[in-house]
């Protein structure tokens, strides 16, 4: 008993494109896919320029089983698959005959196919050995989508090509759906663990300056210079990301400060400064280290992989409040480190931070204009601060002004 086509699949018709220019092949082709019909619904053959097929055809449950587009050129068979592509019905088989007068052949062809529809599966179906398969699959890969025949065929190799490549392309199709499922999910948990992270620095910051409330939108602000600044130095969209994002919490070791210095309305003596100056080592401290086995808890909970301390922002965030009162001339603390030693991104918090606080008001002192505040940034220029970072800022200090105005409410 010939095996049934219906039964290859389990959602719609097997969909097949024969091109032949011999009349004689072409009626074998129908005999063989359409001749004994399919239990379920009637199989639709077709046959003609493959322009009219489907703008003539109703495709409906009456065509279940089989569909089969038979056409004698290879141009017809390029125009075939087109409009069944532009259908959203694309042919799962085409049997493609090489040598074809006319147009074009039956290789070019199945070039022509592969351009706008790569997951069709071509079967090359030919008497002649001028082009072994190796010549064919070279010209018209990929290899797992390309077979070949040799005429004369039987029913019995026509209707397991059918059969067989049909059901590949439906596990293909269904393979992709899934992993477009997956890649579509992994994204939506990427994006709400990335929020949840973001959530988490902005409080954690927002706790740092809690007790500080003369700083205002103090960390805001300082997100936003670095920003400025990063950009304007042509650093790449990651780093910029990054640095406005963990700027803010460079004073987040300010938890660990005494009420009776971080507030202190005066100057501070010069213990109270040392105590103060922990803030950085502090800070670093509450970033970089493993609270708690945290990292070990969430890799357990298969969350994170390699992150923790690793992690890029946590990376980041700690390098700057370690080292946003480090100088340029290695005058600054707490590592008294110099240049380029200092991470850029703590010599980028070093100038916004300095900037803001000569803006803001405090209890010791007025809050400076921005002509004041530009003019005390470039006497630190290639002492406090890194040169190329007070060039980037003097290239956008109208920006800084604006940035102050704007977020300062
Ligand atoms: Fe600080």
């Amino acid at each position: 008993m010939e095996p049934d086509l219906a039964a290859a699949h389990d959602d719609g018709p097997v969909r097949v494109l024969a091109v032949d220019d011999e009349p004689a092949i072409r009626e074998a082709y129908r005999k063989i896919l359409v001749g004994r019909g399919t239990p379920e619904g009637h199989p639709l053959w077709l046959e003609g320029t493959g322009a009219l097929f489907f703008e003539e055809v109703a495709w409906g449950p009456t065509h279940q089983g089989l569909e089969l587009v038979l056409c004698d050129s290879g141009d017809g068979g390029v125009e075939a698959a087109r409009l069944a592509v532009a259908a959203g019905r694309p042919f799962h088989v085409v049997f493609m005959d090489v040598r074809m007068p006319g147009g074009r052949d039956g290789i070019e062809a199945a070039e022509a196919i592969r351009a706008f529809d790569g997951r069709a599966q071509i079967v090359f179906v030919t008497a002649y050995m001028d082009q072994t398969p190796d010549d064919m699959v070279l010209r018209v890969p990929p290899v797992d989508r390309l077979f070949y025949l040799q005429k004369p065929f039987t029913a019995a190799e026509i209707r397991q090509f059918a059969r067989s490549l049909s059901a590949k392309w439906r596990v293909e199709r269904d393979l992709q759906a899934h992993q477009e499922g997956l890649e579509r999910l992994v994204q939506q948990r990427t994006r709400e663990v990335e929020r949840s992270r973001l959530d988490i620095i902005l409080r954690l910051a927002k706790a740092g300056e809690y007790r500080d409330e003369a700083t205002g939108r103090h960390i805001v602000r300082v997100g936003e210079y670095t920003r400025v600044l990063a950009e304007a130095l042509g650093m790449d969209a990651k780093f910029v990301r990054l640095v406005s994002l963990t700027s803010p919490l460079h004073d987040i070791g300010k938890i660990g400060v005494p009420d009776g210095i971080l507030l202190k309305p005066g100057r501070l003596t010069p213990r109270e400064f040392r105590i103060m100056q922990r803030h950085c080592r502090i800070g670093a401290d509450i970033l970089q280290n493993d609270p708690s086995g945290i990292t070990n808890l969430l890799r357990h909970l298969s969350l994170e992989e390699t992150e923790g301390a690793d992690n890029p922002i946590i990376r980041m965030a700690s390098s700057i409040a370690l080292g946003h009162h480090e100088r340029w001339d290695g005058q600054g603390y707490p590592g008294g480190i110099r240049g380029a030693d200092i991470p850029i991104e703590a010599r980028l918090t070093a100038l916004a931070d300095v900037y803001d606080a000569l803006r803001s008001p405090r209890p010791y002192k007025e809050a400076f204009s921005h002509e004041q505040a530009d003019a005390l940034l470039a006497e630190g220029a290639g002492t406090q601060f890194d040169p190329d970072v007070f060039d980037a800022y003097r290239r956008k200090s109208t920006l800084f002004d604006e940035l102050y105005r704007t977020l300062t409410a």
